[in-house]
């Protein structure tokens, strides 16, 4: 029996606190105008000090089980792509299933800058689709404010912060993601990068000195490379769908730029009333840009189940791809569900594995001092 994975639930989070381009203007030479002609860019969010990128990738994940009906526990699979991990490791994706107690669920995180979310969702519904696993969360979660310079005009501008979740059902009926492409150009990794903090250069007070701990970024080449690639891997996942651009009803693209999707809108030949856009309010949050403009896209009804939809990223790496998702929304009958408030009884749990850990290392001291 053929198995499809369907997007049955999504959500998003943002923390409150707007920075305006006028905020900027404060902290770096550069104006509203030159931010909105550049970008389109007008706002972003910025993460208050107690958020991180797991605490906002657990409030969207919980938010798109809700949508979807699903409880924490039955899900089998969670995949955080972020630019913004906790740690290089843990993975942030195993904090995230403590936070919201998905016993049963493997996690990892996945690495593939701005187009990891798409790259995530493809993995997610390759593993439901071979009978592997039945529920997957995939997540895009950022506190990119965390490791941008602020006194760099060339990126400040640019990135937000935010996480947004799809929740990943199997089933026979036909729909759900229905083809996806992925594609990587290492020769362009020196574009986009966090110099230091890796194993190529350690973190050394001389690092710091010289701000290899901050995102790097050339702006034109990325640039380029983006106003290529968006249309290309657009066109290429619906042709390998065995369809045209005439069945496809929305382009949630990678919020980077508005320039840059001008571009692929023009090389693609549709109007810009096709592509979803938010990033004037939220600026360029990564792996989180996609889920949370389709987030948004549903709450103002603009999906319906059996649209077509196209999700198209670029990023760091250099990477791109897309997903051609046929719209499903929850599955009919599917209990309420709370996943906000079971978030308590997972930190109860979790203080009670990090307790007997604790008691069991004191107990295996006291022995080995005993023998
Ligand atoms: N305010 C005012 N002036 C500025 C600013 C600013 N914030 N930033 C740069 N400038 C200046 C430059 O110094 C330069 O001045 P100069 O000509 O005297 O040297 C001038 O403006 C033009 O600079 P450019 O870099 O040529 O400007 P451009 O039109 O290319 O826009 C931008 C820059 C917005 C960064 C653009 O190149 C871009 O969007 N690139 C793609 C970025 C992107 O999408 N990144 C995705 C990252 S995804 C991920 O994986 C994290």
């Amino acid at each position: 029996m053929t198995r499809y994975a369907h997007v049955t639930g999504w959500g998003s989070a943002l923390p409150e606190h707007v920075m305006t381009n006028k905020d900027l203007e404060q902290m770096v030479d550069t104006s509203d105008e030159w931010i909105v002609s550049r970008t389109g860019i007008r706002e972003r969010r910025i993460a208050s000090p107690d958020q991180t990128t797991a605490s906002l990738a657990a409030d969207a994940a919980s938010r798109a089980l809700k949508t979807a009906g699903v409880h924490p526990t039955e899900v089998d699979l969670i995949i955080v792509a972020t630019s913004s991990p906790e740690h290089i490791f843990p993975a942030t994706a195993c904090i995230v299933q403590d936070m919201l107690g998905a016993t049963k669920a493997g996690a990892f995180d996945l690495s593939a800058a701005c187009t990891g979310f798409i790259f995530a969702l493809n993995m997610a519904a390759q593993a439901i689709r071979t009978g592997s696993i039945d529920t997957a969360l995939v997540i895009g979660a950022e506190t990119l404010s965390r490791i941008v310079n602020w006194q760099d005009r060339n990126t400040c501008i640019l990135f937000g912060d935010g996480a947004g979740a799809f929740v990943l059902q199997g089933s026979n009926e036909p729909g759900g993601v229905l083809e996806a492409v992925m594609h990587a150009d290492g020769s362009g990794a020196d574009v986009l990068m966090l110099p230091a903090g890796g194993s190529k250069i350690p973190t050394s007070p001389d690092t710091v000195a010289h701000g290899l701990h901050y995102l790097y970024m050339e702006g034109r080449p990325v640039f380029r490379f983006a106003t290529r690639v968006m249309a290309e891997a657009a066109r290429e996942v619906v042709e390998k769908a065995g369809l045209s651009l005439e069945d496809i009803q929305w382009i949630i693209p990678h919020q980077a730029n508005i320039r840059i999707l001008e571009v692929a809108a023009r090389h693609l030949k549709l109007p810009m009333e096709r592509f979803v856009v938010n990033l004037d309010r939220y600026g360029n949050t990564s792996t989180a840009s996609i889920p949370i403009a389709t987030t948004e896209a549903a709450a103002q009804g603009k999906l319906h189940p059996g649209d077509k939809v196209v999700l198209v990223g670029f990023g760091g790496g250099l990477t791109y791809g897309a997903a051609l998702v046929e719209w499903t929304g929850p599955f009919p009958g599917h209990p309420e569900v709370n996943p906000e408030r079971y978030r308590l009884w997972a930190r109860v749990r979790s203080a009670g594995l990090r307790l007997r850990r604790k008691v069991l290392a004191a107990a295996g001291r006291e022995q080995r001092l005993g023998g």
